[in-house]
This record gives structure tokens, sequence and C-alpha cells, in this order.
């Protein structure tokens, strides 16, 4: 087992990453003293494959779990969910001494861990992240949220959870494009903070496509030491460190838009697009040499992820960008890679180096 620590003065946490972990996840928790009732959120098909090996490990540290289920897709981020949550812990929570685990990908954390934040003003909660997004990225730093009509993730918190459980075996159930899905983001953080991850996932990228469990738990660490290192340093996103993990994502967010969310692209896929599209920008600006971006964009065709954009408008991704939370004034911000391994954050590049770099990737 590998270990990551989150080093946040007293909200300080590991993040555990291994193999087997959910059977032993009653006695992690049971050594954090948080409470003795576990109100787990899930959704019904997660908790017929993996619910009975944690309530099992659970009941023998002397823990009794209760499953809360969310429906299972990004509509389960409502307010409407959330009410309903609330409304059955409020109900459970009789002479009870509670703690809530969020075992599923990042829809059920950011709900998971908003619910957590929010119930009686905070109570302590557990990540066991089952997605490859969720171990390397949603898991890890305390955003969580629910989406409101007008945006995803627009009510949220920073409220950081007690221990994130990252057991590789659980993966080994994903469907092809959700692993992809992950590899997005672990792409990203070679591309922007670690060269020698990138240069790992060219020589490895077909083991990890094919859930080689020492190359993922390998990917999941590195990437987790990122993510960890850059909380650590800008916990509330505020101190201009966390930005950096936008590579990718001012575009790929308003591919996500322009698409209205549908299953057209997944947030791996817009952002991988996103990232071709930036490396293109910043050669463009001549802040990159082609060769990088030629190389990043490679790496993504290897994953089996797209580079280029179907179906879709200009002029809707180009009304979905203006609205990217990194604007500042009206001047736009991206975050671009210099080489691969360092990424710098580039502000008011002039429009027709945005539109050219978008429509080049278009397709219809
Ligand atoms: N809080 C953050 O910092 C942060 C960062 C990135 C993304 N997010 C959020 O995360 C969400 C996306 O998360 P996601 O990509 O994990 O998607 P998801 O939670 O929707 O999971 C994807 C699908 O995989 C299924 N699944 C989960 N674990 C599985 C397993 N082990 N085996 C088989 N199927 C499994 C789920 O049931 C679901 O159908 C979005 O809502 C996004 O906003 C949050
Ligand atoms: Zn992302």
């Amino acid at each position: 087992m590998n270990s990551v620590r989150v080093s946040l003065g007293d909200r300080s946490y590991d993040v555990l990453i291994g193999d087997g972990l959910l059977s032993k996840s009653g006695a992690i928790v049971k050594r954090l003293n948080i409470g003795r009732d576990a109100v787990v959120i899930t959704n019904r098909a997660l908790w017929r494959v993996y619910g009975k090996t944690l309530k099992r490990s659970f009941n023998r540290s002397g823990i009794s779990v209760k499953p809360e289920f969310l429906p299972d897709s990004e509509k389960a981020k409502s307010s409407h969910t959330l009410l309903k949550v609330l409304n059955h812990i409020a109900a459970y929570d009789k002479k009870r001494s509670i703690f809530i685990a969020a075992l599923g990908g990042g829809v059920v954390g950011d709900l998971a861990g908003f619910a957590s934040a929010v119930y009686k003003r905070g109570i302590p909660y557990i990540q066991i992240p089952t997605t490859l997004l969720a171990q390397v990225d949603s898991g890890i730093g305390g955003k969580v949220a629910i989406d409101l009509p007008a945006a995803k993730n627009l009510a949220g918190a920073f409220y950081q959870p007690k221990v994130v459980i990252s057991d590789i075996d659980v993966l080994m159930s994903l469907s092809p494009r959700q692993i992809r899905n992950g590899l997005a983001e672990i792409i990203k953080y070679g591309a922007i903070k670690d060269k020698a991850l990138f240069a790992y996932l060219e020589k490895n990228y077909k083991k990890a496509v094919h859930l080689d469990k020492r190359v993922l738990a390998h990917i999941i660490m590195r990437s987790v030491r990122i993510k960890a290192r850059l909380v650590a340093n800008d916990e509330f996103d505020r101190r201009g460190k966390r930005i950096v993990l936008n590579y990718g994502h001012t575009i790929g967010h308003a591919i996500e838009a322009a698409s209205s969310y549908s299953n057209r692209y997944n947030h791996g896929e817009a952002i991988a697009i996103g990232m071709c599209a930036a490396a293109d920008i910043a050669c463009k600006l001549n802040l990159l040499k082609r060769d990088g971006a030629e190389r990043i964009e490679r790496l993504i065709k290897k994953c089996g992820l797209p580079t280029r954009i179907r179906g879709l408008k200009f002029s809707k991704i180009y009304e979905a960008h203006l609205h990217d939370k990194k604007f500042m004034q009206d001047r736009n911000r991206f975050v671009l890679p210099l080489i691969v391994g360092i990424a710098g954050i580039v502000e008011a590049i002039p429009d027709r180096v945005i539109t050219e770099a978008v429509k080049k990737r278009l397709f219809n």
C-alpha cells in the first residue's frame, strides 16, 4: 500500500492507494475515531458489487452501515437529491455517532462531501473513490458541490475528508471509456507538473488501458502526489497554485457545456481535446515548441482519447468558453504547457488565436 499525505494542519489526511483496501476499510476507519455509524452514500449498481465487502469490513470493526442510494448519473448532483439525502440522514441520526462514507465516482463523492459539509454544519466523511478519475482527482482536495440549473458545481464548499481509500481492485470493473476518462487527467498531471510521469505513460499506456495493477498504482500515486501538493499549497484555490490543474479545462468545459453535458463527451474526452487546443495556442504564442504539442497529442491519441470535436457548432463552443470561471475582468486566462512537464498561466490571449485553435479541431 502507498500513502500520500495531504498536509493541511489539523485538516491533514492520508490518501491510501493499494490492492484489497476495501476489505481493510473498517480497520482504517476505526483508527480515525470519527464515529461508529456509517451512512454509505453510493448507487445501487456499485453497492451490488462492492457493498458486501465494505459492510463486512466495517461491521468487523464495530461500525454499523446504512446505505443511501443516489441515482446513477450527473443528475444526482442536484438540490433535490441533496435534500432527500439530508432528510434520510436526519431520520437515521437518532442517538448515533454518524459519519459519511462516499463509495463511488465523482458524482457520489461531490454530493456526499457537500452533504457532510452542511449536515449539522459539518460531520466527518471519508472518500472511497471507485473511478480512476475520482482516485486521481475528485476524491482529493475537498472541493465538494452540487449542480444548479444555471451551471455545474455552482453550490459547493471546501470540505476535506478524513481519509481517501483508493482500492485499485475496484477499478477492474470500470468500462474502457471510464478508464480513458481518468487517463486524460493523468496525462494532464504529466503535462503540467511531471515529465517523468508523462514519459512513463508514453511507455506504459497500453498496460494502463488494460488495467495492469502495477502500472495503475504507479500513475495514480504520481498523480495524487501532485494534487496533494497543490491542495496543501492552496487549499481554497485563492493563491493561484491550483489553477494549473485547469490545463485543457477552459476549452474542455466549453465542449462539455456546448454538448449540454450529454453522453457525447465525458469530462476526460472533452479535456483531452482541450489539452490539444491549449497546446496549439501555446505553439502559436511561441511558448511551446511544435514537437511538444505533437507529443501531447500523440499520447492522448494512443490512450484512445479524442483530439477532434465532432457534431458541435463553433458558435456554441465559443459562447460557452466566455462563461469560464477563470476569466478575470473580461480577460481570458489559459493554462498553457511551456514544455512537457511545466505549465504557465497566460492572460488576454488574442481572440483570433483561440478561435483558430478551436476551429482547427472542429470536424462536422
Ligand atoms: N470535486 C472535484 O474536485 C472534482 C474534480 C473533477 C470532477 N469532479 C466531478 O466528478 C464527476 C465525474 O466523476 P466520474 O468521472 O467519476 O463519474 P461518475 O461518478 O458519474 O462515474 C462514472 C460511471 O462509472 C460508474 N462506476 C463508478 N465506479 C465504478 C466501478 N468501480 N466499476 C464500474 N462502474 C463504476 C458510475 O456508477 C457511473 O455510472 C462530475 O460531477 C465532476 O463535476 C469533481
Ligand atoms: Zn478535470
